[in-house]
């Protein structure tokens, strides 16, 4: 794939929580890079194939003091390049070039002090970091390095990690116990660039620069034929369809299915936004029946998610097979769908939710798939929009599910309640834009909860339902908090819903966080 520079930085993955961080700050300094789960870094893939300029060792679960545990290559150390081991990654490191490392009496969770020792914090490695005294970082270990390695010299210690930060500037390898990657460490990110700069990277990569390559990728693959694209009105789907007519223009055919399990008038301006800026052929097929009498009765959250993905792919095949020119189908894929997910047991890692964004369809179909965005992080992805062109207001909606209303409308799925749901989530939403709150949350809607209670309104007792409202915030969907609105807000919003929308006596707010929530209620 040459859409990606020639000169990139490899994650080698240890199955840490904060991998795709790593991946992020380095991205986001300018730095291309990209993550592989341990299993896949052998000698000859490090030296035949990726050829790293440089190497990042992520966090992980195991401990180095267990047989059998994961380990990169030996040969990785030879490359003469240098190699950055975050956490389990300096451990590995650690035992790997002779120190050693030891079940930690004290473990460390959450924010730490590191003090510097002998002077190695003046390296410009360092640049940014202990400036006034000790460095405040996050860390989250039970063993600890406990001697070095030939050739290493202590840089900084914790209370309970007196090898805390390790270096050999002579091979360039850096050992850090704590996470640069992660939020809570202020300076982390300046740790990250000032290690790709030391392995002579330059903030190169950027969108202005992808939007050319990837554009001439798509050019490429794609040669005489004709693309389709699913658009769902979507960030992903939306830049996908902008880049491959801006590479291809006139071959892309956009497919916009109407589920039955949209929002209020989600179709209609979705379709009307589309039609208004680009200049893409957009089909819109009405399918609404078809998936409600395939919902039908069924109660399961993840019955309903695959029947929901099953009547997509129906459709879609029916409506791909009368553009009979088109030979490829484009999937608004991105980084983090592709990244895999590393199990360092060795058993399957476990599914939370099955998402469905099209899986299935090209093989079925037999189109060749074009994945435009499967190098891309979300962030990256508006970034790549606004370099389109793409209009705001689809660059800044908030993320919606595939399978729609059907996983927050909980249990069996009607149009009875389909019909209470839409209007408690289009009076949410409207609040929320008046008062402008839009833009501060990542995703806001009502969930209609399958029980009723006991209410009173004017002089009579009600039994009916009750909604939940959710909004949260969130980076990228992995991990996610509440929004913490106004007392003021919610009752308004109660307010209006209780008595605007007959069906519902009761309204909640959601306050749990993700993890250990999820964003979604199925
Ligand atoms: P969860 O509920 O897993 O959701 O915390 C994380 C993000 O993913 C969205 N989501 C989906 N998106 N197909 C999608 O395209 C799906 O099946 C699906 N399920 C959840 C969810 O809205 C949130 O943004």
């Amino acid at each position: 794939m040459k859409s990606v520079p020639q000169k990139r930085m490899l994650i080698v993955d240890f199955g840490g929580q904060l991998t795709q961080l790593i991946a992020r700050r380095l991205r986001e300094a300018g730095v291309y890079c990209e993550i592989k789960p341990f299993q896949l870094v052998s000698a000859k893939f490090l030296q035949e194939e990726f050829r790293p300029a440089a190497i990042v060792l992520s966090g992980g679960p195991a401990s180095v003091c267990d047989d059998g545990c994961p380990l990169p290559p030996p040969e990785l150390y030879e490359l003469g390049i240098p190699v950055l081991g975050i956490c389990y990654g300096q451990q590995a490191m650690m035992a790997q070039l002779g120190g050693k490392v030891e079940r930690g009496g004290k473990r460390e969770f959450g924010r730490a002090l590191l003090a510097s020792r002998n002077g190695g914090a003046a390296h410009r490695l360092f640049e940014g970091m202990f400036r006034s005294g000790p460095e405040t970082v996050w860390m989250s270990h039970g063993d600890v390095v406990t001697e070095l390695a030939p050739g290493f010299e202590a840089v900084a210690s914790s209370e309970n990690a007196p090898l805390a930060v390790v270096a050999d500037f002579e091979r360039r390898f850096v050992g850090v116990q704590f996470h640069p990657e992660a939020h809570h460490t202020p300076n982390g990110s300046a740790l990250l660039w000032n290690f790709a700069r030391m392995a002579g990277f330059e903030a190169e990569w950027n969108m202005g620069r992808y939007k050319d390559e990837a554009m001439a990728l798509v050019r490429a693959q794609a040669g005489s034929g004709h693309v389709i694209c699913a658009v769902s009105g979507g960030v992903d789907s939306t830049v996908a369809a902008a880049l491959i007519q801006a590479a291809i223009p006139g071959r892309i055919t956009c497919i916009f299915v109407d589920s039955g399990l949209l929002r209020t008038g989600e179709a209609t301006s979705v379709t009307g936004l589309f039609r208004k800026h680009f200049n893409i052929p957009l089909r819109f097929v009405d399918a609404s029946a078809e998936f409600l009498a395939r919902l039908k009765g069924v109660k399961d959250p993840e019955a309903k998610r695959k029947i929901i993905g099953g009547a997509f792919v129906d459709v879609f095949k029916r409506e791909a097979r009368t553009i009979t020119e088109a030979g490829f189908l484009a999937q608004g894929t991105l980084y983090p769908d592709v990244v895999e997910s590393v199990s360092v047991s060795g058993g399957p890692s476990s599914t939370i939710k099955t998402h469905h964004n099209v899986g299935g369809l090209p093989e079925e179909l037999g189109f060749e798939l074009v994945e435009p965005l499967r190098f891309l992080f979300k962030d990256e992805v508006r970034a790549l929009g606004r370099e389109l062109g793409v209009p705001e207001q689809f660059i800044g909606r908030h993320p919606s599910p595939g399978p729609g209303l059907a996983i927050r409308c909980l249990g069996k799925v009607s149009r009875k309640k389909l019909r209470i749901l839409r209007r408690a989530d289009s009076i949410f939403l409207d609040q929320i834009r008046r008062h402008g709150l839009y833009d501060d949350i990542w995703q806001a809607f009502a969930v209609l909860a399958p029980v009723r209670t006991v209410g009173v309104m004017g002089d009579g007792r009600t039994y009916e339902r009750v909604c939940v409202l959710r909004a949260v915030t969130s980076v990228d969907g992995m991990t996610a908090d509440y929004y913490r609105f106004s007392h003021e807000f919610l009752a308004e919003t109660a307010n209006r819903i209780v008595n605007e929308v007959s069906g519902i006596n009761r309204v909640a707010y959601d306050i749990t966080s993700k993890p250990p929530g999820t964003i979604e209620w199925e």
